[in-house]
């Protein structure tokens, strides 16, 4: 997210715009909490994970009330457009403050990778590779042990990093939301994972599978399944998102929060921008906001075959 905030106060800044910064989120643009910034102010940020500005979930904001009040606030201070980095918590309260007529262009920002409107978003590729750097240093203990390992990773109702850290991890299994679960079955599979010679068997597991991995180890234990093998769970949780960011990162936020002035400046808003087979592209938010980002079949169907 710094390498699109300062994305968007440089072209801003050169494009002869003043540009503020809002503190925490949306509980910032309710509080006022703004400051100006300029080239300086973001400097040495490219390399930072998560948001100088900082961020909320904030309750307030979901009512009619908040939001004209936050509305008052940047009024108040001259701001003429915003720009919100985020996901799909975020993009909900763009598109409301947009309905309400205040230009409110979006930038495809959420590790998830669940938001509609951009192939893969900011923080994705860091998270990713925290993931994998993990998977990679948790098969050591796998091997030597010769026990099955069970990675949670983030992710929320979404099994986009689940997937893709398995199968770029080389799992044995993975385990997601968006596919029924039987505890057997990943049992099977460690199984014959260790009956076909090999010294280590990872399954990653999304956090919003019907199973967590701390579930689905306790599923083993009573149904007294993968007997023989001892199995441990680890949740890698926060530390996917502080990581310093990826080039792929740093240059995604930097396309999309300067893509994000120049819809601006054209007077484009009410939109996401973010990217479609490498390019950037816009979508409305309210289709952002009112669809479903599914997994690619192609990938579900690799993890599969892969993992043999
Ligand atoms: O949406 C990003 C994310 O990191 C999810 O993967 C995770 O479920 C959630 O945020 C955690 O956020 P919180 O700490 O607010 O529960």
């Amino acid at each position: 997210m710094n390498a699109a905030i300062r994305s968007v106060v440089r072209t801003g800044t050169a494009h002869g715009l003043t540009v503020w910064g809002v503190y925490q989120g949306y509980s910032g643009l309710i509080e006022g909490n703004f400051k100006k910034l300029g080239s300086r102010e973001v400097s040495n940020i490219i390399q930072r994970g998560g948001t100088v500005l900082g961020t909320a979930r904030s309750v307030e904001f979901q009512s009619e009330e908040g939001r004209e009040l936050a509305i008052r606030r940047m009024k108040g201070a001259g701001i003429e457009g915003l720009i919100v980095i985020g996901g799909n918590g975020s993009q909900t309260g763009s598109y409301s403050l947009n309905k309400m007529g205040f230009p409110v262009v979006g930038v495809a920002s959420t590790i998830d990778n669940d938001l509609c409107g951009s192939d893969v978003t900011i923080g994705v590729d860091t998270a990713l590779n925290v993931a994998l750097n993990a998977i990679d240093n948790l098969k050591v203990t796998a091997a030597a042990h010769r026990r099955a390992l069970l990675v949670e990773v983030m992710g929320r109702k979404c099994g986009y990093l689940a997937l893709m850290a398995g199968i770029a991890g080389g799992a044995e299994a993975v385990v997601l939301p968006e596919v029924e679960v039987d505890p057997e079955q990943v049992a099977k599979r460690i199984q014959d994972a260790y009956d076909r010679g090999k010294p280590h068997a990872i399954v990653v597991v999304a956090e919003g599978a019907k199973y967590n991995a701390e579930g689905l180890c306790k599923k083993f234990e009573e149904m007294n399944l993968l007997s023989g093998f001892e199995f441990r769970s680890t949740v890698l949780g926060y530390i996917q998102r502080g990581a310093v960011p990826t080039c792929a990162d740093r240059l995604l936020g930097t396309r999309l929060g300067s893509a994000a002035v120049e819809e601006i400046l054209k007077g484009n808003t009410g939109i996401l921008v973010g990217v479609h087979k490498n390019e950037v592209i816009t979508t409305p938010l309210d289709q952002v906001v009112n669809s479903r980002k599914e997994l690619d079949p192609w990938f579900l169907n690799a993890a599969e075959i892969l993992a043999r």
